[in-house]
């Protein structure tokens, strides 16, 4: 069987072809059956004319439900009106497995109903469209580095200490070495790598035992962490600004349709070229009480107040120079003034939050061990990653990009569990 992607049939064009998919959606006129097939590539409407086909074809088409697999064949003809703007005239039809009562139908569900179903949700045309943005996202963020001299790393995600602090770990029993801690984040191993190999990135799954109910929190997440060696905060903004750029520009250049499919209003995302406005904390703090909001100095920002800063920009703004009190133990102190850290977040636009989170790294092996001491971390832990400080230390910098907050974002969802095949969150870690 000679079989065709829905998305080629504009290269078949008055040809007979075979179609193999599964029923996304029927409907009926008089002596006429619309058969929608979906088959992960596009949709076609197939198109059953009772007297071109046999009564045993016709009441097939007419009696199979929802989902059911099957294979098509016919002539393809342009049809503007159907979608994707060619249709089958159909000659024949395969039921490979004729389902009923499908679960999901295009009526309107809850969402606990649907993530409970997610196995088959992920087959609705909303979700193959955000899967299909995804999957562009993650190229573009391959080839990004790829194309600029970064080697890809992959860092253990079982770890023997917190990167990120201690309060969010998941912890598990590891043999006779006592416990072992799902990963927060890939980045010390990432500095490692990039003492050896000049500039590196992971890209991996991540873990937070986060108590946070939000629209912005998976416990279990994908982090791209690029470190560079001989970098300072601004080549990590720079670093940081290019990069998101080219994604999203390569997703409005290549994923329009599926960009249709949700609505998104693209006009923003349009904007999203460098450079982006640096915004000092100290301006940050500025522009929230400027705009009524009460914020006490050295707080760190939450989801409201980066909305409120977002806000005055038209694209991504960098928010740099947090207060060191609220940042991790690894970040450098800026020498000019310690009480702030050369740190830098990436705040996305329509209050979509923070998407980066960056910073140059402490390179100086006292100063270092001061402050493991003073975030209380166990410093015979990090003897290792001290002796990057004690052979060869750079002056060096990297960030942490969320993956589904960035498809959550680029895509308009209104939270991130959409943005993951299957979500794990605070309630859920099923199906
Ligand atoms: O700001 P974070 O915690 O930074 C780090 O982990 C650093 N080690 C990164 C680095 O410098 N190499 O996390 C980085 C990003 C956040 O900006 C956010 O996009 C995402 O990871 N993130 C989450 N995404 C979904 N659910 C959560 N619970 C997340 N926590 C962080
Ligand atoms: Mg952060």
């Amino acid at each position: 069987m000679q079989k065709v992607n829905i998305s080629d049939l504009n290269h078949f064009v008055e040809q007979e072809v075979t179609i193999a998919g599964w029923l996304y959606n029927k409907r009926s006129s008089g002596k006429i059956k619309f058969l929608v097939v979906r088959d992960g590539t596009g949709y076609a409407q197939c198109v059953y004319f009772k007297g071109n086909v046999s009564d045993e074809i016709f009441d097939k088409a007419d009696r199979i439900g929802q989902e059911s697999s099957l294979i098509v064949k016919g002539i393809v003809k342009a049809q503007p009106k159907a979608p994707g703007g060619y249709e089958l005239d159909a000659k024949d039809l395969i039921i490979i497995h004729e389902t009923h009562d499908y679960p999901i139908t295009p009526k309107e569900h809850g969402i606990e109903f649907l993530l409970d179903n997610r196995h088959l949700w992920l087959r609705s045309k909303r979700q193959v469209a955000i899967m299909k943005i995804r999957h562009r996202v993650v190229k573009a963020i391959r080839d990004f580095f790829d194309g600029r001299g970064f080697t890809l790393l992959d860092t253990p995600i079982l770890t023997p200490n917190a990167v990120e602090g201690t309060s969010t770990l998941f912890e598990t029993p590891y043999f006779d070495l006592g416990s072992a801690y799902l990963t927060q984040s890939g980045q010390l191993y990432a500095e490692a790598g990039a003492l050896a190999l000049g500039k590196v990135y992971t890209f991996g799954p991540t873990f937070r035992a986060e108590k946070s109910k939000t629209r912005r929190h998976l416990t279990e997440f994908w982090m791209i962490e690029p470190e560079v060696a001989f970098a300072d905060l601004n080549d990590d903004m720079d670093l940081a600004e290019e990069f998101l750029e080219y994604i999203v520009q390569t997703v409005l250049k290549e994923k329009e349709e599926e960009l249709n499919i949700l609505e998104r209003d693209t006009s923003k995302l349009k904007n999203v070229k460098k450079p982006f406005p640096r915004v000092h904390y100290d301006e940050a703090v500025e522009i929230l009480r400027r705009n009524g909001v009460d914020f006490q100095w050295g707080n760190d920002l939450g989801g409201g107040d980066e909305t409120i800063i977002s806000e005055q920009f038209d694209r991504p703004v960098m928010v740099h120079h947090y207060p060191a009190e609220v940042k991790a133990f690894y970040m450098k102190r800026d020498p000019e003034n310690p009480k702030y850290a050369l740190a830098v977040d990436v705040l996305a636009p329509e209050g979509y939050g923070e998407i980066i989170g960056g910073s140059q790294r402490e390179d100086n092996l006292e100063i270092l061990i001061e402050r493991i001491k003073e975030h209380n971390l166990p410093q015979s832990a990090f003897e290792w990653y001290l002796d990057l400080r004690r052979f060869g230390s750079v002056p060096h910098a990297g960030f942490g990009l969320g993956l589904e907050r960035t498809v959550s974002w680029i895509c308009g969802l209104e939270h991130l569990r959409e943005a993951i095949p299957f979500p794990r969150m605070i309630y859920r870690n099923t199906p």
